[in-house]
Order: structure tokens, then sequence, then C-alpha cells
């Protein structure tokens, strides 16, 4: 196919990541996909059930993204194999891009092409010194994924890699009440706010049954109905567990155990 030919089958897929999205996928977006992918806020933040195609529609955003000269696509995840996973996935969402952009470097994590654009996906860690000395202007996309599973010295640390031009995108499923993702969630009033809840979502309609009947409620409540979890304690106890751990029945003394011998 000739480059003229090339670029014309991809023209719809370079200015509507939706229309990248069903081919790389096979199926349309949902409304929260598109939402997503056609935001142009300076900071949007996606709240996610599990399994609902979060990484999937961040990876196919990097692509459409870096097709464009002179942008960075900078992805934090909270595990080396999260961030490994996403790279992957914008790998493959590049590739069936299948433009005349040549990659100069590629890695584990890095892909940067001859437009001077760069897909990286690295960890977070515990401080963000993975995303030292990248800097996202201009059209590219400083991305936090499960953003509710990064500390908050890493967004001290990263919030200021982001410069004039550039966007934020937090991508999560709720997690603890208190940190730096549920804060922004409850309490700001100037980002966008997309929600994507797998109650809503007609394909996933077979799992949120299954799981409805087989996960602690707590635990589907987090991940399916987007509830945050209260601050502190161990995380996902049924609550009538908890409820059971308390009753009128008076303590048991030592000298009852005894009593039983
Ligand atoms: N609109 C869609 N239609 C059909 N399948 C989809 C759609 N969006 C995502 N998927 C598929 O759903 C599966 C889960 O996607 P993905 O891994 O991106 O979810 P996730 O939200 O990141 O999951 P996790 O909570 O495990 O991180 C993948 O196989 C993906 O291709
Ligand atoms: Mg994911």
């Amino acid at each position: 196919m000739s480059d003229l030919a090339l670029y014309l089958r991809t023209l719809e897929e370079r200015v509507d990541p939706t229309a990248l999205f069903r081919r790389v996928v096979g199926a349309p977006c949902d409304p929260w996909q598109s939402d997503m992918l056609r935001s142009r806020s300076p900071f949007a933040m996606v709240l996610a059930s599990r399994r609902i195609g979060k990484s999937q529609t961040t990876g196919v955003l990097a692509a459409q993204t870096v097709a464009a000269p002179e942008r960075t696509v900078l992805i934090l995840s909270p595990t080396l194999s999260q961030s490994q996973l996403l790279f992957k996935k914008c790998l493959q969402a590049w590739q069936a891009m299948a433009l005349p952009i040549q990659k100069t470097r590629l890695t584990q994590q890095v892909m940067e092409l001859e437009n001077g654009s760069a897909v990286v996906c690295v960890p977070a860690g515990q401080d963000g010194e993975s995303a030292r000395g990248w800097g996202v202007k201009n059209g590219g996309i400083l991305v936090y994924e499960e953003g509710a599973f990064i500390p908050d010295a890493v967004y001290d640390a990263t919030l200021p890699i982001r410069e004039d031009g550039g966007r934020i995108l937090m991508i999560t499923t709720p997690g603890r009440k208190g940190g730096f993702a549920h804060r922004l969630w409850v309490e700001n009033d100037e980002i966008e706010k997309i929600t994507a809840r797998s109650t809503d979502i007609p394909r996933m309609a077979e799992k949120v049954t299954f799981d409805r009947k087989f996960m602690p409620p707590v635990q589907f409540a987090v991940e399916h109905e987007l509830r945050w979890l209260g601050g502190g304690g161990t995380p996902f106890f049924d609550p009538r567990t908890i409820e059971s751990a308390f009753t009128d029945t008076p303590e048991l003394e030592l000298g009852d155990i005894y009593a039983t011998r």
C-alpha cells in the first residue's frame, strides 16, 4: 500500500480514536470509553469497575496520541507488571494503526518514534523515581493507571512532569478513602469526571451476575459498584463478618474456659 493510500485509510483513525478502538478491539466503544478517548480536558479522571476495559482504552489513546508529532504519553502504573502489560496494549494499538512512522527506539517500556513522539510506561514505585527526566507538554498526556493504588508521594514528585499544554488523565478502580485519588474524585469540581460502572454495561451482564453471587459483598461493591473503602484497617472484610464479631453475648472470661474442662 502506498503511503498516500495508507494515509487515507487511517485518516479516520488519526482524527477519531473511537474508530481505532473499534478496529483494535473488534467491538464498538462503550459510552464512557468514547468520553475518555475524546476528552480534551486538562485534567480528567475515570472511575471504573474491574475488567471493564481501562487498560485497553488507555492503550488506544496512547497510540492515537503519538501518531501526531512531538507528543509524549507517560503512563505510571502501581507495579512493574502492570506497566509492562499496559505497554503491550499501547504497542498492539500502535502496530494496528500501521502508520509509516518508524520507531527510533524500542525497549520494554519506551517506544520512541521518528516524529518526535514517545510512549513511556513505567512503574510508579514509592516515589515516582522512574518517571524522572520526562516532560509532558502540548498535546501529550500524563496518565496515572490505577491511580488509587499509587502512593501520594508519587503525585508530589510527578505532577510537575506536566508542562504547558499537557493533559493529565487518571483512570482507576476505587481504593481506600483519604488518598490523592479519592480526594480528587470527591472534592475537586474542576476536573472532568467520567464514571464507568460495570452494572451499567450490557456486555458485562454475565460477569456482574456471577461476581454478585460469589464475591464477598464489600469486594463487589468496590470492584463493580465503585464504592470507596473506609480509611485504615484490612481491606475487603465482608460487613456480615464484622457484624457477627459484635454480638450481645457476654465476653468469655478465662475462668469460663477452665470451667469447661
Ligand atoms: N467496548 C468493548 N467491547 C468489547 N470488549 C472490550 C471493550 N472494552 C474492553 N474490552 C475487552 O475487555 C477485556 C478487559 O480489558 P482491560 O484489560 O482493558 O480491562 P481493565 O479494566 O484494565 O481490567 P483490570 O481491572 O483487570 O485492570 C479485554 O479483553 C478487552 O479487549
Ligand atoms: Mg487494567
